[in-house]
């Protein structure tokens, strides 16, 4: 694997690998892992040209616990504010020796052409491009559920709200289907859902009711205000009542269910607190559980 830019047509063998590789990571009660050496030497550029929290630092934990070293550019501050073209930037950032591009980008396929012209040595990990992908959530999503649920091929996962515009929710069908999940069901209003899905494998539901029944993993998503230009929004509290995930909803799923979300939330709108900070939560255990799956990519792509 050169570069990491969608999780689509990768064969279950090497989701399995980065998923066993990132569990080598996880620091155990027993176990204390700090640092490795696999990227020293290496230099990673974190280039975010679309806002992140929980990526953008998880990745730059991730690799200066590989040893490499880690350069967080500010796209705001940088030459790209005053036209500089995106292959331009990385000509120049790969003059500077870059081995690993970390790539943000509201374009779709931006990663792609990037990896298209980088130099044969240096490696790009897309870090979520437009609607089209974000591999890595995808993949630490991948290693919560078989964290909580142990075997792929026995459950039924849910994935709620605004389908149409979820790189993360892309990255999640491909990923749960290739691994053997045998029922992916998606829930949302009908404007909400893309074509295609059926295609894909995925049950369509609009009713959440009927969508949440028996499920053992419910993967709730936000409402991207920010793709939606000139559509017609849902008020946050019409939302809430039909696709909002509160306790009495939840109730529907297994008992065990656990609910995941790939941040930022918006409470109130797409789940309630009491289910955001409840025991079946699990969160913020996908945010720790990135930083090990992004320690297993860099060094899978990128390590000697
Ligand atoms: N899940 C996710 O991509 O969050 P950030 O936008 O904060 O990186």
């Amino acid at each position: 694997l050169t570069h990491l830019l969608t999780v689509e047509g990768l064969p279950r063998a090497i989701l399995t690998h980065i998923l066993d590789t990132a569990e080598s990571f996880v620091p155990l009660a027993d176990r204390d892992i700090k640092k490795v050496p696999l990227l020293r030497g290496k230099s990673v550029f974190n280039l975010f040209f679309e806002n992140s929290t929980r990526t953008r630092t998880t990745f730059e934990i991730a690799a200066k616990r590989l040893s490499a070293d880690v350069y967080n550019l500010n796209i705001n501050a940088s030459s790209a504010s005053k036209g500089e073209s995106l292959l331009d930037t990385i000509n120049n950032l790969s003059a500077m020796q870059a081995d690993l591009f970390v790539v943000r980008h509201a374009s779709s396929g931006a990663p792609h052409l990037i990896a298209q012209h980088a130099a044969p040595h240096v490696h790009v990990v897309n870090a979520g491009d437009g609607r089209h992908a974000h591999p890595t959530q995808g993949l630490l999503d991948m290693y919560t559920i078989r964290h909580y649920k142990k075997d792929f091929t026995k459950l039924r996962v849910a994935i709620v709200g605004d389908i149409l515009h979820s790189r993360v929710a892309r990255s999640d069908i491909h990923a749960l289907t290739t691994l053997g999940v045998p029922e992916v069901r998606a829930i949302g209003p009908l404007t909400l859902l893309p074509s295609g899905l059926e295609q894909m494998g995925v049950r369509v539901f609009t009713d959440m009711n009927e969508g949440l029944k028996d499920v053992d993993v419910v993967i709730m998503l936000r409402l991207q205000n920010e793709r939606m230009r000139g559509a017609l929004l849902p008020s946050a509290q019409e939302y809430f009542k039909h696709y909002g995930l509160t306790q009495e909803k939840l109730a529907l799923a297994k008992p065990d269910a656990i609910v995941m979300h790939p941040g930022p939330m918006n409470r109130g709108v797409e789940i309630d607190s009491s289910v955001a900070d409840g025991k079946q939560a699990v969160i913020l255990n996908q945010v720790t559980f990135g930083i090990a799956v992004r320690m297993a990519v860099m060094s899978i792509v990128a390590g000697a």
